[in-house]
Formats: structure tokens, sequence, C-alpha cells
């Protein structure tokens, strides 16, 4: 059980196909995987937790509060899988986890998951083509959730159509092809993501838009690939990726000093954070008054540019700059190669839904001093991958 070949978390559900996920595990095992479970109450009806104790060689989580090694084992196997297999996923779990209910140790550890999910599902034919589930699953896969099956055959209810459990080859070579690969093994990222916030008194500030989705992507995805990854992070809401290293800053400035002292150990940086572009000259030491105070005349002054800071001492390092626009996409992210000197520009237009601030998805132009190349719009972790895949092919480990 050397597990090179990556970390899987096996999510099996109450379904007669339940025991299908016991041959799924011995076959991620003999391909180099690792396999911790998570079960369902009902899914302990149709195979003893013993069973999956005993071919993974470690506990199995049927409960948030009782397993060993972890006070919180919704977390820590979320954070210890590279992706999680739901096997066989049931109509009711592919419910919850399209509506975002946690009400068991499965479907709290899945809502805690931030590595891809690959979903088996295995029903009846009828609940299966009933339009709430067909409607789940939409949602499913809109926000990134891959399925395998189900395939059409005789199904354990005696009925004959849809529903049927894809055979355990399909389902390991779905996971397998999930698994990212660690070739970003030895490499330095350093990111950074999210606003900064300019200061205009203790109670006032300047800001954007940005919620920092897209930079906590890369960071999780270049961490993920095996990259030693440091995020220097604004103000944000979200959760730290694992295996990061986290840096925290509000303002420019701040950021600016982060970043610098970073690069000096960083063999590739990746600036997706929305820096202020000006900052109050003199931020006020009280909450300043809006009858007398001038709030109405607040003077401000540019900021350093990180991006072409970075640029100026990389040498044959390479850095990536965002471009967030509204109009006039492609010539903006022209002119910031040409004028910042950045190896690559990820151009977005935010004006659009599906590559605005805080979206889950993003559709991005990479574009070079060589030319662009489009992408779909994709959900960010794919984004994420599609800029690493530029950055794994042009830079090099210092
Ligand atoms: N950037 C930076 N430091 C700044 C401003 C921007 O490092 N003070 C970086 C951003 O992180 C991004 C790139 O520069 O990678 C482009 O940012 P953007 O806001 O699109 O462009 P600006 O250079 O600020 O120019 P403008 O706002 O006029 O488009």
């Amino acid at each position: 059980m050397s597990g090179e070949r990556g970390r899987v978390l096996l999510a099996v559900c109450g379904g007669i196909a339940a025991y299908k996920a016991c041959e799924v595990l011995r076959a991620l095992q003999k391909s180099g995987c690792e396999v911790r479970v998570t079960m369902t109450e009902d899914a302990t009806r149709f195979v003893g937790p013993v069973t999956f104790e005993s071919l993974s060689g470690a506990p199995v989580a049927t409960s948030l509060y009782d397993y060993p090694g972890s006070a919180i084992p919704h977390i820590s196997l979320a954070e210890w899988a590279d992706v999680a297999v739901v096997v066989p996923a049931t109509a009711n779990v592919l419910a919850k986890m399209a509506c975002g209910i946690a009400d068991d140790c499965l479907t709290t550890t899945l809502l805690a998951c931030a590595c891809p999910v690959l979903v088996a599902p295995g029903m009846n034919v009828h609940m299966w083509q009933n339009p709430a589930t067909q409607a789940n699953v939409s949602t499913l896969r809109e926000r990134g959730v891959r399925f395998v099956g189900p395939d059409s055959g005789r199904l354990a209810c005696g009925e004959v159509g849809e529903g049927k459990l894809a055979s355990v080859d399909e389902v390991v070579e779905a996971a397998l092809a999930l698994l990212a690969p660690r070739d970003l093994a030895g490499f330095r990222v350093l990111v950074n993501a999210g606003p900064t916030h300019e200061a205009i008194d203790p109670v006032r500030y300047i800001a954007n838009r940005s919620t920092g989705k897209m930079g906590y992507a890369i960071a999780a995805a270049a961490a993920r690939r095996g990259a030693e990854v440091t995020l220097v992070s604004g103000p944000t809401s979200l959760v730290t990726p694992a295996d990061a290293r986290r840096v925290d800053v509000v303002s420019a400035a701040q950021m600016h000093d982060a970043m610098l002292a970073a690069f000096d150990a960083a063999d590739v940086a990746i600036c997706s954070a929305a820096v202020a572009d000006y900052t109050p000259v003199a931020p006020a030491d009280h909450k300043l008054k809006k009858s007398h105070e001038h709030l109405d005349a607040i003077q401000l002054t540019e900021t350093a540019d990180i991006l072409a800071d970075l640029c100026a001492t990389k040498g044959a390092r390479v850095v990536v700059g965002f471009a967030a626009e509204t109009d006039d996409l492609l010539a903006h992210a022209q002119e910031k190669v040409d004028h910042k000197g950045a190896d690559l520009i990820v151009a977005n237009d935010v004006s659009r839904p599906e590559s605005t601030f805080g979206a889950d998805t993003n559709r991005v132009a990479l574009v070079t001093a060589n030319g662009i190349e489009q992408l779909d719009t994709m959900p960010l972790a794919n984004v994420a991958d599609a800029i690493l895949d530029w950055v794994r092919n042009h830079a090099s480990r210092q």
C-alpha cells in the first residue's frame, strides 16, 4: 500500500452496489493508490465497515464524533484526499451534495473536499431518470463534479435500464485520471490572491470586488501537484489550501513587501491579486468626521507595481500576471505583457458572468509575447491546472 499514485477517499453510500466498492478499493490499491473510506450508516447495512477497514488498513469513518486519530475526521479526511470517489452514489446522496447538505460523516466530508470529486451513481432506473435526480446531476456537473456511468443493464431491483454502477475498471480509470500528477514537485511557487484594503482611517478603506477564489485555486492546484506553495493573501474569507504556506497581508504596500521577500526563494510567481492601484497618501489615525474633515477629497498616490517589480528581478524565473478587464481584453492584456515584462498574462473579462469576481468558473485567455490561447469556460480548479500546465512547460527549478 505505497500510495505513490495518490490518496483516494472512497465514499460508500447505501445501495446494493456497495459491495462493488470493495473491488474498487482493491483495484485502486493495485494501481498504487492509498485508500481511506467513509460510509453512510445505510451503507454499513450492506457491507460492514470491518470489511473496508481490513481492506484499506485504516479506520473507516462512519461518524463525525468517533474516528480514531482525529477529532474532526471530515476535515482531516478531506484535506488528506487527492481525489474523492463516491461508490455507489445514491439518489439521496446526489441530492444532498447538490444542496450542500452535510448531515452525516460522508456528506460532511464531501462538502469539505477541495479535491476533485468523482461520482459513480448506482440506483433504480426510475430514480436515476427522475427529473429531480437529473437536475441534481446537472448542478453537480456544472460545479465540476465528475461522473462515471451509470451504465444500462439489468438492475438489482429486476428492472432493465440505466442506473447500473459503472464497471470497477471504469471507476478506477476515471479516478486515476483525476489524480493530479505530482509534476510540480521540486518547484517553489509563489502566488498572491485577493483584494487589498487601503486605509482611509481606522474605519474606512478602499478595496475592490476580488474574492481571491482564482488565486486560492491556483495555490491549491500547485500544492496538489507537489509544488512548495507560498500564498500571499489579501483579506478574504477563504480557507487556506492544504499544504500551502499562507502569509496574510492587508494593504498593497504590505503585499509588495511580502511578495518581494518571498520571491527570493521562489521559482515561479503568479500574481492573481487585485492589488489597489492607488492608496490614500496620509491615512488618518482617527475616524474622520464627514462634516469637516474632507472625506470628499482624499488625496491618493499610486501604489508600487508588484508584478512589474518582480519581473525586473526575475532573471530566468517565470512570472505570471493577470489582466482583469471589461473591454478590449486582449489588447490590454498584450500591453501588460509588454509593459510589465511578464512571461504570461492570464486575461479574463470580468464583465461576463462566467468570469466575473466571485464566480466559480472562469474563461481566460493565455496571452504571451508570442500569441494568444483562448480557453473555454471551466471550473476554477481546471483553469488553475491549465495555467500551471503552461508554467510547468516554461519554468525550471532554480
Ligand atoms: N498588479 C500588481 N501591483 C499593482 C497593480 C497590479 O502587481 N500595484 C498586478 C496584478 O496582480 C495583475 C496585473 O498587475 O497581475 C494587472 O493588474 P490590473 O489591475 O489588471 O492592471 P493594472 O496594471 O493595475 O492597470 P489597469 O488597472 O490600468 O488596467
